[in-house]
């Protein structure tokens, strides 16, 4: 397939014991972007790293870092994410009640802005805030860990906000996160993804690009 989508493939599935390798090997794969899951083991029940990590990966590579914090009290994320080199902050609008304050902060900061929803959650919330962001993911699994399967409703939700763009002339981008291989990655670009983000299946091999 013709690649019409930014690639950004999760190091959550990765071998931790050697990530400058394992950042080149997403560059010769067809990765555009790194995605990073920062997971504080209170908003999901994993843990995983933070801002300093981040920080020692930036000199690995020039792609772009795609943060995704799956953590309470993301605002204070901003400040480390932004001195570690971060492009994007996307974080859950579930985990914050003074969302457009958090908005204008990392802005401030110089990231882009990323507003992520759980599964379960109705694109309804976020609609207010759709012309003032840079990202929506969309997650398709339970967020907490890599290799999990797709959640087939989650579709419903891309192909919602891919119609809101376009009747709205918005630019933001969409991402979908969780259980994309090369088994549905098509029907999940059609549905609206400007974005696929992949873990287990980008670094086992099963997603060529
Ligand atoms: C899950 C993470 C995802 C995860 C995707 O909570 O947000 O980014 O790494 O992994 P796969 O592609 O294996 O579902
Ligand atoms: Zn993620």
């Amino acid at each position: 397939m013709k690649k019409n989508f930014i690639l950004s493939p999760s190091i959550l599935s990765a071998d931790f014991s050697k990530l400058n390798e394992e950042i080149k090997f997403i560059e010769e794969n067809g990765g555009d972007w790194v995605h990073l899951d920062v997971m504080d083991g209170h908003f999901v029940p994993n843990l995983t790293f933070g801002a300093p990590i981040i920080k020692h990966l930036r000199p690995c590579t020039k792609m772009p870092f795609d943060i995704h914090l799956m953590v309470e009290r993301p605002t204070d994320y901003v400040v480390p994410c932004a001195e570690a080199g971060a492009d994007y902050f996307t974080f859950h609008v579930e985990a914050e009640v003074h969302i457009d304050r958090l908005i204008s902060y990392i802005k401030q900061n110089n990231m882009k802005v990323g507003i992520s929803i759980v599964p379960t959650t109705p694109i309804s919330v976020i609609e207010e805030i759709l012309p003032i962001v840079d990202l929506v993911l969309v997650m398709s699994v339970n967020p907490g860990f890599g290799g999990q399967k797709f959640i087939p409703y989650a579709l419903r939700k891309v192909e919602q906000l891919k119609k809101i763009k376009q009747e709205r002339d918005l630019n933001f981008l969409i991402s979908v996160d969780g259980g994309v291989g090369s088994k549905n990655i098509e029907t999940v670009v059609n549905a609206g993804a400007d974005v696929v983000v992949s873990g287990s299946a980008f670094f086992s091999g099963d997603l060529k690009v």
